[in-house]
């Protein structure tokens, strides 16, 4: 199969339609199967702020928030482990980013039609030469990308879903957020919103 040809944009690399529509659905399939052991919650900030995004995670660690601070840990909030990184995500790592150390967290963001997530860099993991990968499912949502430091001019561009991402190099702790999704523009997750999937090298 032809490689996606990608989009660079400030350095952050975006495969387009990487995932085909059966490929999303049998994601979206694990998926279900991977909350049914984690589910969802909703975090919040260390200043107590509740996030939009409901979250949850996969792999020997997952990212939490609550008023603690920002972490990795090894259990949801709930106690139990993390249930596996679902297999096809693990074979996309490899074929996307074949030189990168294999990932042990897979953070899942489920946005409903009013959430959003502010502009913040990856920076809670251990070596950040890995590379971060996202793939999106589901509605689209405005994804918008700005420098290496806070503030300054930024560029926005549509994430659909079967696109997948990568930050990784120079581009690595770039600043990004979501602005909003767009409701009803997908099909593929039959009550709407959009799901995110990073996977990340944390420790
Ligand atoms: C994130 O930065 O954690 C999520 C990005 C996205 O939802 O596309
Ligand atoms: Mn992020």
């Amino acid at each position: 199969m032809e490689p996606t040809p990608a989009l660079t944009i400030r350095g952050v690399v975006l495969y387009r339609d990487r995932l085909d529509t059966a490929a999303q659905a049998a994601l979206v399939a694990s998926l279900r199967e991977l909350v049914q052991v984690a589910p969802f919650f909703r975090p919040v900030t260390a200043r107590g702020q509740q996030m939009s995004v409901r979250m949850t995670s996969a792999g020997a660690v997952g990212w939490v928030s609550d008023r603690a601070g920002y972490r990795y840990q090894e259990r949801h909030p709930a106690g139990q482990a993390w249930p596996d990184i679902p297999e096809s995500l693990l074979a996309l790592w490899k074929q996307v980013v074949p030189e990168a150390r294999p990932p042990d967290s897979c953070l899942i963001n489920f946005y409903d039609a009013g959430a959003r997530m502010g502009m913040h860099q990856d920076r809670d993991e251990a070596d950040l030469e890995q590379p971060v990968m996202s793939v999106s499912l589901g509605d689209d949502a405005l994804f918008r990308i700005g420098n290496l430091t806070r503030g300054g001019r930024t560029e926005s561009i549509w994430l659909n879903s079967g696109d997948v991402l990568v930050m990784g190099g120079a581009a690595r702790l770039v600043y990004h957020g979501i602005d909003r999704v767009r409701p009803g523009s997908s099909s593929l997750l039959p009550q709407g919103g959009r799901l995110n999937l990073t996977l990340r090298v944390a420790r």
